[in-house]
């Protein structure tokens, strides 16, 4: 017979193992042994626990994941078996370790709401949550607001239907009242509906979005979700715009 002993490698791993903290944080190099020391928590205390163990772990992609499946598979040989139907180990001892991917902000609202007694990220840094995603996009529409009135000033002196024509979306983006003269555009698009709102207002809905949803990282709730999801459809154009109007202000001279 064929016996391996699996065991935690001293320093990093085993504290892993033996911390008794609710929220563990374990990080190095790739190939430490980091995805190896949960498949290994999970084993122990599937068999501490039984049944009654009922873990999560998640991935950023179904690639990374089966990674994680391949190098746990290997180690439970015999404790535990991978059902493709139903995404987790079966132990002999009925625990359960569900394996699952957090690819699109979405797929979280899978998890919302189970009961587990382990949950593990492995590689963390790569599942940027929605809330740090709409704060950088807050961040980057603001800086163009900003950038946006800026050019405002400088393009100010300047004459000519392509000057008036940046002028124009200028003021739309991000008002200064400099252009009393230029037909303003926002709103255009609506035909006489709301006008479409500036980089300033852009950027603080995504951070207002952000904000509602620091709490609720692995499950927004969907009206989160959806307030998130506006506030980008918001935004997008309006970055695009901005991009436009500053590439057209570059060439003019
Ligand atoms: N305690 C251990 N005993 C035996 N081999 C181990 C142990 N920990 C890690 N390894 C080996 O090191 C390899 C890399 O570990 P892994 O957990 O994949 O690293 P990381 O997730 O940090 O990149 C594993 O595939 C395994 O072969
Ligand atoms: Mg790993």
């Amino acid at each position: 017979m064929n016996i391996q002993i699996v065991k935690p490698q001293p320093g990093p791993q085993a504290a892993f193992i033996q911390c008794t903290a609710d929220v563990v944080c374990y990080g190095g190099a790739r190939g430490g042994g980091k995805s190896w020391a949960i498949a290994l928590d999970f084993w122990l205390h599937a068999e501490r626990h039984g049944e009654d163990a009922r873990g999560l772990i998640l991935r950023k992609t179904r690639e990374d994941l089966k990674d994680f499946i391949d190098t746990a598979g290997h180690m439970y040989a015999g404790s535990a078996r991978y059902l493709e139907k139903g995404n987790f180990f079966r132990f002999t001892s009925g625990a359960k370790l569900y394996c699952g991917y957090l690819e699109r902000e979405a797929d979280a609202a899978n998890y919302q709401g189970w009961s587990l007694t382990r949950l593990y990220f492995d590689e963390l840094t790569q599942l940027t949550t929605l809330s740090s995603t709409l704060y950088w996009e807050a961040v980057a529409a603001h800086r163009a607001f900003n950038e946006a009135k800026e050019l405002a000033k400088t393009i100010d002196g300047k004459a000519g239907a392509g000057a008036d024509a940046i002028k124009g979306e200028l003021e739309a983006l991000a008002p200064t009242g400099l252009q009393r003269n230029v037909r303003v555009l926002r709103g255009r698009r609506g035909g006489g509906g709301p006008a479409t709102p500036t980089l300033e207002a852009a950027s603080n809905a995504l951070q207002a979005a952000a904000m509602a949803m620091q709490g609720a990282e692995v499950a927004p709730t969907a009206t989160q979700v959806a307030a998130a999801n506006a506030a980008r459809a918001q935004a997008q154009p309006l970055m695009a715009r901005w991009v436009a109007v500053k590439a057209k202000a570059a060439v003019l001279k």
